[in-house]
């Protein structure tokens, strides 16, 4: 059994006190945000106790979900790790990557766990196209193509303080793009409109991209990235290599068809990113617990965390300066 403490008890973070209550090897002792009412209100639902964030460093807890607003994580990364609690951080650690690096350091100073919040990589059809992938079943990697549309672009207040398309939503998909090919990209070029809202150009943003890298091996790749579709939530990635071709599809909500004379209707996708991904969550929970217990997992860890940013650094670059950017693959 490992104790946790979550902070954070937003959107995000009452998903995880949902996941931190159910699991069977977890002790879920306390909840802290800066608004204490929403804190006891979520620990209340769950048994576990409201705590000021100063009182969970001090605490005895084994692990600390940090889910509060991202300006906070890297300041409660370092003092978790401080304290000698194991970190299950929500992405970004940092906007800035300089102050992400400062706080890695202090996580391989104090030689904590920790995981940072690629759930994506825990979605089964996307672990399974890794499988095909690591087998060596394609051959070399040739191509890659990967489609990351959210159904609704969020609020211009999001939008402001997100950091950018790059940063904010595409970043995932720089993370399953290492993951998958076991390869780093190289170089990278942004082309990037604001064709669903032109308050985001305003706001500096783009809400519709297509971010083209070079991957270390030579592999080439394709992300298109938009906040609105009138669809439902559309995720897809695609491997082709030497020897084949592999799809981890986009998925409808349900798997029914209606056939009547000669027409076929079947279901469409889910209504939105949350009802796509949300039982990733849990199974990135259960990796970071079973590495608790000491069992041999793979889980997106801080090195992962700053290699996805320096990829949306410079993919950020190149939408401003219009131009391909090397990137720093140290
Ligand atoms: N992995 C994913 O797919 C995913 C999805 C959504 C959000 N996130 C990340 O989760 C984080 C939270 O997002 P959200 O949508 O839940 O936001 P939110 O605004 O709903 O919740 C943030 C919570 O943090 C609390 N908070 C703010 N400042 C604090 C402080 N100094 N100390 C303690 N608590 C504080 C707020 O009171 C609020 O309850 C963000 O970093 C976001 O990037 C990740």
């Amino acid at each position: 059994m490992k104790r946790f403490a979550l902070i954070g008890a937003g959107f995000i973070g009452t998903l995880h006190a949902r996941n931190l209550f159910r699991h069977p090897e977890v002790d879920f002792a306390l909840v802290a945000d800066v608004d204490p009412a929403r804190a006891q209100a979520l620990a209340s639902q769950y048994g576990a106790r409201a705590i000021s964030v100063e009182k969970v460093f001090a605490s005895d807890v084994d692990a600390v979900l940090i889910a509060s607003s991202t300006p906070t994580h890297a300041d409660y990364v370092e003092r978790a790790a401080r304290a000698g609690q194991a970190i299950y951080c929500e992405k970004p650690i940092d906007l800035d990557t300089r102050r992400a690096k400062r706080a890695v350091a202090a996580v391989r100073e104090a030689g904590v766990a920790m995981m940072i919040g690629f759930n994506r990589r825990f979605d089964a059809s996307h672990a399974a196209l890794k499988d095909v992938v690591a087998r060596g079943e394609l051959g070399r990697v040739e191509l890659v193509q990967m489609s990351c549309r959210s159904q609704d672009a969020p609020p211009l207040s999001y939008i402001e303080v997100s950091g950018g398309q790059m940063r904010d939503q595409t970043i995932h998909f720089f993370d399953l793009l290492c993951w998958l090919t076991e390869d780093v990209p190289v170089e990278v070029h942004v082309f990037g409109e604001a064709l669903v809202d032109p308050r985001i150009g305003e706001a500096g943003d783009v809400d519709t991209s297509i971010a083209t890298l070079r991957m270390a091996s030579g592999a080439l790749v394709q992300i298109d990235s938009t906040r609105r579709t009138r669809y439902g939530y559309d995720e897809r990635v695609e491997v082709f290599g030497a020897q084949g071709m592999a799809e981890s599809r986009r998925q409808p909500h349900r798997h029914l068809s209606v056939y009547k004379g000669r027409e076929q209707v079947s279901d469409g996708l889910h209504a939105d990113w949350l009802e796509r991904i949300e039982p990733t969550f849990a199974a990135a929970l259960d990796a970071f617990v079973a590495g608790l217990h000491g069992k041999d997992v793979d889980y997106p860890g801080a090195e992962a965390a700053l290699r996805a940013q320096r990829i949306a650094d410079a993919a950020t670059r190149s939408l401003q300066t219009r131009a391909p950017v090397a990137i720093d693959v140290d």
